[in-house]
């Protein structure tokens, strides 16, 4: 089954808001020719509704960082998915490492997260990933097993198809350290694997599965040259237009 290739940019919390409408027009222009792959956005909340006003002709689609799993009410500082939806955005990444590590995510909230965004008609980007020590002590696809099926728990066959799963090794989150394409797949496969056993063979090869962790120009080639790697979720080359560009076009031409 071929799935397509969905390049996300994960902008983290860079860019002000004239920054921001800058670096959206930029990758605007540069990814007109685009026509097989898809293209995500994902700018901090406060950029969500310019950033979306900018793509609405265009290819791409915007994504929030993460949503707070309660619908409205008193909760100072948090933004809800309608919130979210409003702003145009259709995509929220949920359970990035760095909002598990730094903000007490869990996949229990991940799984609250996703069945929220689903009722408000978001497309949940769900990173799960090991850190070293758990690589080094051998225990890579247990962790992602776990997190997977942390997440995924409760949810319908028809959900996975609203869905995008980034698998993103912590330890080559920002750190220059790619996994290889082997270790990569053989994740992704595991992936796979258990979408699988949870929801049936369908909605698993339907599922995009996209890498994260140092994707740049230089790697992006091998790396979605493998048959369970269809997309990437980039975070520091996505913050320039030519190097975010230049990975989207190498996406196309394998599309
Ligand atoms: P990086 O970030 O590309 O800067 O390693 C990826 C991510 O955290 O999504």
């Amino acid at each position: 089954m071929s799935r397509k290739i969905i390049i996300a940019g994960n902008w983290k919390m860079h860019k002000t808001n004239s920054e921001a409408l800058q670096l959206a027009n930029q990758i605007k222009m540069k990814t007109t020719d685009v026509k097989h792959t898809g293209m995500i956005m994902c700018p901090p909340f406060t950029a969500l509704a310019a950033v979306a006003d900018v793509v609405k002709d265009s290819g791409i689609s915007i994504g929030a960082q993460d949503m707070c799993i309660a619908k409205e009410g008193a909760y100072t500082g948090a933004i809800s998915a309608g919130m979210i939806k409003s702003t145009g955005a259709i995509h929220v990444i949920i359970g990035h490492s760095e909002r598990r590590q730094y903000f007490g995510e869990t996949d229990d909230s991940v799984n609250q997260k996703i069945k929220t965004a689903l009722e408000f008609g978001l497309k949940p980007i769900v990173c799960v990933g090991e850190s070293l020590e758990q690589r080094e002590g051998n225990i890579t696809s247990e962790v992602v097993t776990k997190q997977i099926k942390g997440a995924f728990a409760g949810l319908k066959p028809e959900d996975i198809s609203h869905i995008i799963a980034a698998y993103e090794p912590i330890w080559a989150i920002g750190t220059g350290k790619t996994a290889t394409p082997e270790q990569a797949e053989a994740v992704h496969v595991t992936i796979r694997e258990v979408v699988a056993e949870m929801f049936g063979q369908q909605a698993a090869d339907g599922l995009v599965i996209q890498y994260g962790g140092s994707v740049k120009p230089e790697n992006a080639q091998s790396l979605l040259s493998q048959p369970n790697i269809d997309g990437a979720l980039v975070g520091g080359a996505c913050l320039k237009a030519d190097s975010f560009a230049e990975i989207i076009h190498i996406a196309e031409k394998l599309g």
